[in-house]
């Protein structure tokens, strides 16, 4: 009987070892929560891409945005944690989110395997080309002059670009009105076209259309100036010294999937950042590379679980705690 016994379960193990071996054998998909044509969808597809070169692999990348990115986060924590579906996840929705929704249906830190960081992306203020504001401090002094009259467009409640938006304007005592689309991309349409005043957004998707003069970028988000937008001041020197803000993104697969998963994804993406031409690529549109221990899984769990805590601090000064 015992006999019998191990020999099922020696032929089981190496059942499971056999197929997690061969991972990949299928496509993968890769969940973005906004629309398509935004920062957060052409980094992640621009990463998905040289990734799944690595792992012989496609992956296909999903949009199905709403609400800020709560509702697939909810629906990815929730899937079958087979290793074949992940959440492209970032600042808003895993991190912010736990202290700006009073009602959410996942936890960041417990209900994920932390997969992979990716590099960083400051944002860029720009305003609409026929705004009478032609500075970052004419726009605040307009909007505390015109109370409600400045529209800023964003990504959905809780998102990089309305949460920064939102604690900018606090801080400069201004009060404007936060439009939500469905994507930052949407609503960097309707700055172009001058259906709103302004926004802020990642550098990646910001740049072609101020190279472009299609709009005119007021400031940056990051510390220190931009090399690509020399004239271009910082927050931080003209309206709110000490500011500096970016946005961080990561892979996330549902808590329970596979380790070999996991690694081979996080190994894939570390294997094609070692590309030099692909490194220097991303930074041309700004995007921070940072140290390779910083993309692990592990430390982007440890990120994860420190940026919910710093936002919850974050949201209590600010009063920016939403139903
Ligand atoms: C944001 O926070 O604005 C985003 O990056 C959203 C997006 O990619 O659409």
């Amino acid at each position: 009987m015992f006999k019998k016994l191990s020999a099922l379960l020696v032929a089981l193990l190496s059942s499971v070892a056999v197929a997690q071996s061969d991972y990949p054998n299928r496509p993968i998909a890769w969940v973005v929560p906004f629309a398509a044509g935004g920062p957060t969808d052409a980094l992640a597809r621009s990463i998905a891409d040289v990734t799944s070169k690595q792992l012989g692999q496609y992956i296909i990348v999903e949009n199905t945005p709403g609400a800020g990115g709560t509702i697939e986060a909810t629906k990815v924590a929730r899937a079958t944690p087979d290793g074949y579906t992940f959440l492209v996840g970032y600042m808003g929705y895993m991190g912010a989110a736990p202290a700006l929704y009073k009602k959410l249906e996942y936890n960041p830190v417990t209900d994920f395997e932390a997969t992979f960081r990716f590099p960083d992306t400051p944002l860029v203020l720009m305003a609409r080309n026929d705004h009478p504001a032609k500075n970052v401090k004419e726009l605040y002094d307009y909007a505390k002059k015109n109370p409600d009259q400045v529209f800023m467009g964003n990504a959905g409640l809780g998102s990089s670009s309305h949460f920064i938006a939102a604690l900018v304007a606090n801080a400069a005592g201004a009060d404007v009105k936060h439009v939500p689309y469905k994507g930052a991309g949407l609503a960097l349409i309707d700055v172009v076209g001058g259906q709103i005043d302004g926004m802020y957004d990642q550098t990646n998707t910001a740049f072609p259309q101020i190279t472009e003069k299609r709009v005119r970028a007021l400031a940056v988000t990051s510390k220190t100036r931009l090399p690509q937008l020399k004239d271009v001041p910082t927050l931080n020197e003209t309206i709110l010294s000490g500011f500096e803000a970016s946005t961080w993104y990561g892979i996330y697969a549902p808590k329970g999937a596979p380790k070999v998963a996991i690694e081979k994804v996080q190994n894939a993406f570390l294997q094609a950042m070692k590309d030099k031409a692909y490194a220097d690529k991303l930074q041309s549109q700004a995007i921070q590379l940072l140290p390779e221990q910083q993309y692990l899984g592990s430390s982007l769990a440890k990120h994860t679980e420190a940026e919910v805590v710093r936002w919850r601090a974050v949201a209590a000064k600010s009063n920016l705690a939403m139903d």
